[in-house]
């Protein structure tokens, strides 16, 4: 992880999401459970949440967000080397997700495998395509965040079901011989704190299962807890990146943080007195969406013009595990 001056490093030739055509509002929430719209805007920032209905599994999220990064990239699918696609919600345990997305894409040449480390896996994924690219800079990464979280969330718990959407976002990543290529990271786990934020094995497949037949392997969480460690965790893990970096907060060109909750991403940004305009979020369209949040939000600041050549980029993660960093990109 610690970043060494080399040869080539890791650059973004394109980026993609897909969000299913479904929008649950607060005022949909509040026919569910106890809650308003005053409650969830006030302590989330969330207005509205993106969630799957039929046929859009998390693969297939996952394959139109892949289809629209390497449209962008110009790359063909046959042309990858890797597929990695971090979830926590893939719809069958086995073939993993990824190997779902490889045979849709027809990626004939990659080989495919699912990471999970929750909201940071996004990171996590990148992090291990930098250590293939920089070795051999024309490989093609395909890296994909995506989750069907609404199919493992209990609709009847108000502290859980109003923070989660589902999405899926992906990044067509190779080596860069540019001498300005750079890509740092700064990743975390402490699992002894796994049980303030978990969710037991069951299949997503089916967004009715959820509903109506879930076994009780809902995310369950420590609300007050995870987001107390979420502000601290997130904090060292930009501070300690951008002090062995040698990096000022004022370098910095934009910052897309996991978009888990505004009154998370506010005590960060104040923390390190970061301008607003230099954040980039979309929490309150999308809620939580874990491993996709990243991606999606890197997308989105991509397609509407937001980030320029050679600017430099500032990622922080956390979730579940708990996992959580922050990473560096110049793009
Ligand atoms: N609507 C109305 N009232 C609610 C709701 C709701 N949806 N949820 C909880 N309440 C009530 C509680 O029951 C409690 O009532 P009581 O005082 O009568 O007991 C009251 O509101 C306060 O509850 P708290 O849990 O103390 O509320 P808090 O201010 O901590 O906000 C929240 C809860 C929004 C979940 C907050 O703790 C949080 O954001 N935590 C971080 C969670 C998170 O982001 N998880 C995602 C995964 S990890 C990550 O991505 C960072």
């Amino acid at each position: 992880m610690a970043r060494r001056k080399r040869m080539a490093d890791l650059t973004v030739l394109g980026t993609g999401a897909m969000l299913p055509s479904r929008t649950m509002t607060n005022m949909d929430l509040e026919k569910l459970v106890d809650t308003s719209d005053e409650w969830i805007t006030a302590r989330t920032g969330i207005k509205t949440r993106r969630v799957a209905g039929p046929g859009e599994h998390t693969s297939e999220l996952a394959v139109g967000a892949a289809r629209k990064a390497l449209d962008m990239a110009g790359v063909s699918a046959d042309a990858l080397h890797m597929i990695i696609v971090a979830t926590i919600t893939p719809e069958v345990t086995m073939p993993s997700c990824a190997c779902l997305v490889q045979d849709r894409l027809g990626a004939s040449q990659a080989c495919a495998f699912d990471l999970s480390a929750a909201c940071s896996g996004f990171l996590y994924g990148l992090d291990v395509a930098a250590q293939y690219v920089r070795n051999d800079p024309a490989k093609k990464i395909l890296v994909i965040g995506a989750e069907t979280l609404s199919a493992r969330v209990d609709w009847q718990d108000r502290n859980t079901c109003i923070l989660f959407g589902d999405g899926a976002g992906a990044a067509v990543v190779s080596g860069s011989e540019d001498p300005r290529s750079y890509f740092a990271t700064e990743l975390k786990v402490d699992g002894s704190l796994g049980p303030l934020l978990s969710m037991h094995a069951a299949p997503s497949r089916n967004p009715e299962i959820a509903f109506d037949d879930n076994d009780g392997s809902y995310i369950r969480m420590n609300g007050r807890e995870v987001f107390r460690h979420a502000v601290r965790s997130m904090e060292t893990a930009i501070h300690d990146l951008l002090q062995r970096e040698h990096i000022a907060m004022t370098d910095i060109d934009l910052f897309i943080p996991h978009q888990a909750n505004i009154r998370i991403l506010n005590q960060v940004r104040e923390r390190f007195v970061i301008p607003e305009d230099k954040v980039y979020l979309n929490v309150s369209k999308y809620g939580n969406t874990s491993a996709a949040s990243v991606p999606i939000a890197l997308d989105e600041a991509n397609r509407a013009g937001r980030i320029s050549r050679g600017d430099l980029l500032l990622f922080c993660t956390f979730g579940g595990g708990f996992t959580w960093g922050a990473g560096l990109l110049r793009w």
